[in-house]
């Protein structure tokens, strides 16, 4: 891969595929991002990446972008990401995550894509009683919108792949967290506490703390994404650690990272969540050659320093 290998990003400008654009740009790709900026921000966009304002559900406006640049590979993260939301709005979720993905899709095999990453996610994925660690063999069982929708865009990524003949791979992630993650929405629970807690202000956790995530850190999931540019082909991977965290622990890890001595206090949980969710990575492991690199104390000093940085 050179200086000459195009990537479009979908969703470049937000917290994961921003983090991505900045290592295609190290590596000497060219990363053309299309993102409507709904909840990206332009300032999160590397100003050596091509960069479009473009809504994935306008076909017309995509296809302009896929005719002029002919990419070479999609990286596809552009998403309605949260579960609350898609409760709320399940119809505006359908549109982006469904409809969105379809186009992209469609655009892919019209202009010869070599191959898509779709982003997909593991913590809503398998249901409220999984085995766990939970591997990519588990039946699918959905609880929310959300991921009712992830689940729909993975068959459709599948259906390409077998009747159109488009290489893809799938990652399903764990909860990711880092730089640029958006403390102003309500998925991120490591921004949000990090953010109230550096402006001394209360931290609220929905329910009692006990739900468990498998927390992965974003310069991880960049790695696994160019990986799976040339590995992984038709195959579905999490993209976790193997191990899961509470809230409680998190809200208890990033008080020791933050100067910060007040409890939390306890909310109704959120509907759609799920209780427990942690992923089994060998599958990536064997195939990817992908491993985490960073440990949950690494990935969260890193990620204080950018938004103490921020203040
Ligand atoms: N953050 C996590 O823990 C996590 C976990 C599992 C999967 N994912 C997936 O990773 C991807 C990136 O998520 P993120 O955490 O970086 O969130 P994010 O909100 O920062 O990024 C999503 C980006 O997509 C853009 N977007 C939304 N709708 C669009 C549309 N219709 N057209 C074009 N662009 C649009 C947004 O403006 C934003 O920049 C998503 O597909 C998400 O579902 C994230």
């Amino acid at each position: 891969m050179s200086e000459k290998t195009k990537v479009i990003v979908t969703g470049g400008a937000g917290f994961i595929g921003s983090n991505i654009v900045d290592t295609l740009l190290e590596m000497g790709m060219t990363p053309i991002v299309i993102d409507d900026l709904s909840t990206g921000k332009e300032e999160n966009v590397n100003p050596d990446a091509i960069m479009y304002r473009q809504d994935t559900r306008d076909l017309e406006g995509l296809e302009k972008i896929f005719s002029n640049h002919k990419p070479d590979y999609v990286l596809h993260l552009a998403a309605q990401i949260s579960v609350s939301r898609s409760v709320r709005e399940p119809i505006y979720d359908e549109s982006v995550n469904v409809k969105g993905t379809l186009n992209v899709l469609e655009m892919c095999h019209k202009y010869g894509v070599k191959k898509i990453v779709f982003t997909s996610s593991g913590g809503v994925m398998y249901g409220e009683n999984p085995p766990f660690p939970t591997p990519e063999s588990v039946c699918p069982d959905p609880v929310s919108p959300y991921g009712i929708s992830k689940l729909a865009g993975e068959k459709y990524v599948k259906f390409y792949g077998i009747e159109k003949g488009l290489r893809y791979t799938i990652l399903r992630y764990g909860n990711v967290y880092g730089p640029r993650q958006s403390p102003d929405g309500e998925a991120g629970v490591i921004a949000i506490f990090a953010k109230k807690m550096l402006n001394k202000e209360p931290v609220t956790i929905n329910g009692d703390g006990e739900y468990i995530r498998d927390y992965i850190y974003v310069k991880d999931v960049v790695n696994a994404n160019i990986l799976s540019m040339e590995n992984g082909d038709g195959e579905i991977f999490n993209i976790g650690t193997g191990t899961g965290k509470s809230v409680n622990d998190v809200f208890l890890s990033l008080k020791e990272h933050i100067y910060y001595d007040a409890d939390p206090i306890y909310g109704p949980p959120r509907p759609g969540d799920l209780r427990k969710s942690i992923l089994d990575i060998s599958h990536a492991k064997e195939v990817l050659k992908w491993k985490p690199k960073y440990s949950f104390s690494e990935g969260l000093r890193e990620t204080v320093k950018f938004f103490e940085s921020r203040r």
